[in-house]
């Protein structure tokens, strides 16, 4: 399972960078008018499917990983309640969020499509940075 601990670790750069890409972008169109045929990249999908693919690695792991372990007292280990609870608790808000903003997104204006990609995903991205397990949280994980 070394491989699928890697591969979800590493992939969190790559999910972050589009979060921040997708949250940037949205908040530069939201004040530009919009010309059809422009911008056709559709960032925030793009960003929605990295992040569900993430997810579906996070919960193999669930099932896999000896750092889930609810044995007694598991929620006085700060480690074992991290994994066990708040990481998956924390990426689940934030799963959520994206899929609301995003699905909102395309029912609304191409203005107000854009704010709401904006909001959504930007609490979305600050949820995502406090259930991430970084090295200096003392839980012995690495950056890649
Ligand atoms: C979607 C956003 C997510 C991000 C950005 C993310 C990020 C991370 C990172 C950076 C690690 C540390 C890997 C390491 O270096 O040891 C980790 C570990 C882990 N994640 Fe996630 N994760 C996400 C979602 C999830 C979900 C939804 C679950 C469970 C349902 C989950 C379960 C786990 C488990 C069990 C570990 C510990 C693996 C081990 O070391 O044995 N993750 N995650």
């Amino acid at each position: 399972m070394n491989i699928l601990i890697h591969t979800h670790s590493g992939l969190r750069w790559i999910v972050l960078l589009l979060m921040i890409i997708t949250i940037f972008n949205a908040y530069r169109l939201q004040n530009k008018p919009h010309i059809p045929g422009k911008n056709k990249m559709n960032l925030p999908l793009y960003t929605l499917v990295v992040f569900s693919l993430q997810f579906i690695l996070g919960v193999i792991l669930f099932f896999t990983s000896s750092l889930v372990n609810f044995s007694e007292g598991f929620m006085k280990n700060p480690g074992l309640r991290f994994f066990g609870i708040e990481h998956w608790l924390l990426m689940l808000i934030a799963i959520v969020l994206i899929h609301i903003g995003y699905i909102r997104s395309t029912r609304l204006d191409y203005v107000k499509g854009q704010k709401t990609i904006f909001l959504y995903y930007l609490i979305a991205l600050m949820i995502v940075l406090l259930g991430i397990p970084w090295p200096f949280r003392g839980f012995g994980n690495g950056w890649f």
